[in-house]
């Protein structure tokens, strides 16, 4: 069939996925390449992947990944700049004042998004920032530099790199609740104060059947706040072993979500996370569910993977 690249191009939408650098040679490579229009680091521009050591760089699978990308005519979303895990433990466990906190970060933001300068389509700047009732999540960040982290990142990082969208990205913001009416809050706030913010991601990391009932009118009320909105990190669990049934469900329910984004103008695309039961995180933090993503641990495509490719419009 067509790829899902050629399919979400003619729409004016991308398909992307996250990957692993160090995976992309042979078939998972070519499924790489060849089906998807973006891809995301799972974990290569992350702070504690790209500066283990305080001043010691380490960009290897972050600058293979921009060059595969490249190479594919792919676009790339950096992730990410700002969040509470996967931090170096110099930075953690260091004791930091204030200002002390406030230039690392700024030198941080810096640092990465001019070496990537003009090569990304988006960064997510801050990632989960929220609690589920819609409180400021306690962390390093906030803790320290107080609720307007958020503003000064994305104003260093645009000032690093003005060509690439800046986003604030989480999970259970997909449905209207608590959570995704604070970030919308936050969003409507920043854009009045002129902050440079182009857009949220929905991140969907799903449980099969829960496709949320309002996807799609969530979309749409950041989109009528004048922001781009970006599915981020699909994948939808199920219990495993997965039987016909879960997986004709999962179809329905990726295509649910990818019909949400297609209908509204400015939901930019939907990426995956990770494309393949061989590369996803789910069994390792989900004890006895997996099965997450389109294709299965030997590359079949599964029923998801036409669901995609119907919702795009293709046979
Ligand atoms: O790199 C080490 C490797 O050297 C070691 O042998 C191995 C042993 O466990 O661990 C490897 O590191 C793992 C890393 O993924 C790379 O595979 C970490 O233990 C593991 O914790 C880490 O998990 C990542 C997770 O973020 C951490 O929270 C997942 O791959 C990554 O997919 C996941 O992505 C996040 C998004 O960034 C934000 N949204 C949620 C999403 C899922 O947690």
């Amino acid at each position: 069939g067509t790829p899902l690249r050629d399919l979400a191009a003619a729409k004016g939408k991308v398909i992307g996925t996250a990957v692993t650098g160090s995976k992309l040679t042979g078939t998972y490579g070519d499924i790489a390449g060849g089906q998807f229009n973006s891809l995301t680091p799972g974990n290569a521009m992350k702070w504690g992947s790209v500066e283990p050591t305080r001043g010691s760089f380490d960009w290897a699978e972050a600058d293979q990944i921009v060059a595969f990308a490249q190479a594919h005519n792919q676009q790339v979303r950096g992730h990410t700049l700002v969040w509470h895990s996967q931090n170096p433990s110099w930075l953690t466990d260091g004791t930091w004042t204030t200002a002390e906190l406030s230039g690392l970060l700024q030198d941080h933001i810096t640092t990465e998004v001019t070496r990537y300068k003009g090569k990304l389509a988006a960064w997510d700047v801050v990632n989960e920032p929220f609690n589920e009732d819609g409180t400021y999540r306690s962390t390093l960040w906030y803790n320290g530099l107080g609720a307007d982290y958020i503003a000064q990142a994305l104003t260093w990082a645009h000032a690093a790199d003005p060509s690439a969208k800046l986003y604030i990205n989480d999970y259970n913001v997909e449905g209207v609740n608590a959570k995704s009416t604070a970030l919308y809050n936050l969003v409507k706030s920043l854009k009045a104060r002129g902050v440079p913010i182009d857009g949220v991601g929905l991140q969907a990391h799903l449980i099969l059947g829960q496709v949320p009932g309002t996807l799609q009118q969530n979309i749409q009320r950041f989109a009528d706040l004048g922001v781009d909105v970006a599915v981020t990190e699909l994948d939808i669990r199920m219990q495993l072993p997965s039987d016909s049934t879960e997986l004709a469900q999962q179809a329905a329910d990726y295509k649910a979500v990818l019909d949400a984004c297609v209908a509204v103008t400015r939901c930019h695309g939907v990426t995956v996370w990770g494309f393949t039961d061989s590369d996803s995180w789910i069994p390792d933090v989900f004890s006895g569910y997996g099965a997450a993503t389109p294709y299965d641990e030997n590359y079949a495509p599964k029923p998801a993977y036409d669901a995609i490719a119907a919702s795009l419009g293709g046979g």
